[in-house]
């Protein structure tokens, strides 16, 4: 895996838009996947900036979201549709056609999850995953003992996640207790991966991931087993890390290491 630690969350947001961008001019049918929460905000941002200032071209992007919780209405403010829309989508030029983001109101999800990984094959595949990193060491929402093989379906959130993101909502009891998710394997099959994450909060769960073992209690550890996964660190998520020394060193020699 490579490593690369910044100076700072403008810095790490920057490196990974730009390796971003690139995707997308060297491919613009690019199949793209995406997280939600604070961490990508960044990213999002100078996405939206080289829309603007460059010309960054989306129009033929395919997207899929990693997740959504269960109960939540597309026009709810907290539902992922709405984050998606408000802090990406309504400000670049992806067709709403290629947009997929799981829904959290369905009858039958066995089917509606099957549904949603044909729609990833149907597209050919992701082709870059974002993906920011729990606490607890989940991505999408794969918490602890989820299976390192699963695939798109329900999860039962912990109480760390709900209370991690009861900050969105008005109140605890109001975080949903169920959501849909991309698997750890879905994920896996992505032919690249860009993980991120910023803050102390992140530091425990970053070493466990990245340099623990790989299980099934920190399910970004499978992430080890990916051929093309970028870390894209700050300081302080990265403060853990016991090979700190080894990263810096691989990135003053700039080779792709990964
Ligand atoms: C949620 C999302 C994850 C995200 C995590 C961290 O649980 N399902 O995809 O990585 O939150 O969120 P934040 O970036 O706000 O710390």
């Amino acid at each position: 895996m490579k490593v690369v630690i910044e100076d700072s969350y403008r810095a790490l947001s920057r490196a990974a838009g730009v390796a971003v961008a690139r995707n997308v001019r060297d491919k613009p049918d690019l199949v793209l996947g995406l997280a939600t929460g604070s961490t990508p905000l960044g990213l999002y941002r100078e996405l939206i900036r080289c829309h603007r200032e460059e010309g960054l071209d989306f129009r033929h992007v395919t997207t899929f979201n990693l997740d959504e919780y269960v109960g939540l209405p597309v026009e709810h403010p907290q539902s992922y549709h709405a984050f998606m829309r408000e802090h990406l989508f309504r400000h670049i030029n992806v067709s709403p056609e290629k947009t997929y983001v799981p829904s959290g109101m369905c009858e039958d999800y066995v089917s509606y999850c099957r549904w949603y990984e044909d729609q990833i094959q149907a597209a050919g595949g992701i082709d870059l995953q974002i993906l920011g990193i729990g606490r607890d060491g989940h991505i999408g929402f794969n918490e602890p003992g989820s299976s390192l093989g699963s695939r798109t379906r329900l999860k039962t959130l912990t109480a760390q996640t709900r209370k991690d993101n009861a900050r969105f909502f008005e109140s605890p009891e109001e975080v949903p207790r169920f959501a849909v998710t991309m698997g750890v394997a879905t994920i896996l099959d992505a032919r690249q991966v860009l993980l991120l994450a910023n803050g102390k909060k992140k530091a425990k769960a970053v070493a466990r991931s990245l340099e623990g073992p790989v299980s099934s209690m920190w399910t970004a550890s499978a992430l080890q087993m990916h051929a093309d996964t970028t870390a894209f660190l700050d300081h302080d998520a990265a403060r853990k890390l016991a090979h700190l020394e080894y990263y810096d060193w691989v990135q003053q020699q700039s080779q792709g290491d990964n």
